[in-house]
């Protein structure tokens, strides 16, 4: 057999990151990946408690290099899930990881969509638009990255009324074609066990975008799915291009008023995906019964 990919993650403790936790914890306990938990001073980092798993501190500022490069020695992979507002913060770890003899591939805090430069260009999507950023430093100094992008995840857009669906109270805005265009949305156990499975190929990842999303129904779709867990027909409200032009300014609206935008006009631009084995998930009628 041969010996363990190094994978070390930031982020194991945080809303999507704990997600990625298990899927990579079984593939160390596989001895496919070794996985090593990156951390900043300070973080809890008393779960996951396994024994012989490393836990390896890194500082992103500009006093961390000398710490952050000893973090990095011999890694293979590093994946980020940090959150929005230090997303900035990662080009740290880019100018840890130049040079570096071992690495296949950093996979940035992306997953997200693939938004347009018009979409970033909005002030509610400032944080947004610093994660081209990153890439962009990335090239510079010869780092290889990867751009994992999602849909809207799953369990926000059913969980939280995002995009103006409400599962429980039986609702769905409309919006420009969203009825007959496909919406993409990614579950967070298919996109945690999709990117497990493709780090254990990482040469394959490096310098690309893939895309990770389980489940692209029409609005129609989820109307008449609504309809049927209901018993009663949906109602149907509708979103406007004045409220777009005002959410897009507010960085808690921006991002679903551009993923509004994208799916009412069919632009959620390039869409193939990696091929990912074995993941059996739920049909749209079983995923939407879990949010009644
Ligand atoms: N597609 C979607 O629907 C969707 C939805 C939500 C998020 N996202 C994306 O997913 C990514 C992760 O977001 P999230 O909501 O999971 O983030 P989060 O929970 O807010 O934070 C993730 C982790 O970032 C770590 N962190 C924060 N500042 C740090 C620093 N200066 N140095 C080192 N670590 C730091 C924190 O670690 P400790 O506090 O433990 O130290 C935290 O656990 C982001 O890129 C976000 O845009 C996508």
């Amino acid at each position: 057999m041969s010996s363990p990919i190094q994978v070390a993650f930031l982020g194991h403790k945080g809303l999507i990151g704990s997600n990625l936790l298990s899927p990579l914890l079984k593939s160390h306990q596989e001895g496919k990946i070794n996985l090593i938990i990156l951390h900043r001073q300070g973080s809890d980092v008393s779960s996951p408690n396994i024994s012989g798993l490393e836990k390896r501190v890194i500082q992103l500022d500009e006093e961390g290099l000398e710490i952050n490069k000893e973090a990095m020695e011999g890694l293979e992979v590093v994946i980020s899930s940090i959150t929005s507002p230090a997303i900035l913060s990662q080009t740290y770890f880019l100018e840890a990881l130049k040079g570096s003899k071992t690495l296949k591939t950093f996979i940035h805090s992306d997953f997200g969509g693939n938004f347009t430069s018009e979409d970033l260009a909005h002030d509610g999507m400032a944080l947004m638009a610093l994660k081209p950023k990153v890439v962009a430093r990335a090239v510079e100094l010869g780092v290889p990255i990867t751009n994992v992008r999602t849909g809207m995840f799953a369990e926000i857009v059913f969980g939280y009324n995002a995009l103006g669906i409400n599962v429980k109270e039986n609702s769905f805005e409309v919006y420009k074609d969203n009825i007959k265009n496909q919406l993409r949305t990614t579950t967070l156990p298919y996109w945690a066990h999709a990117l497990s499975q493709l780090i254990l190929d990482p040469l394959k990842l490096a310098n690309k975008t893939i895309q990770l999303y389980d489940h692209t129904p029409t609005g129609q779709e989820i109307i008449d799915t609504l309809s049927k867990i209901h018993g009663t027909p949906t109602k149907l409200t509708h979103y406007t291009t004045e409220q777009y032009e005002k959410d897009v300014l507010d960085p808690q609206s921006a991002i679903q008023a551009s993923v509004k935008r994208a799916w009412g006009e069919d632009d959620f631009g390039e869409g193939e995906q990696p091929e990912v084995s074995g993941w059996v998930g739920k049909d749209l009628e079983e995923l939407l019964r879990g949010y009644l």
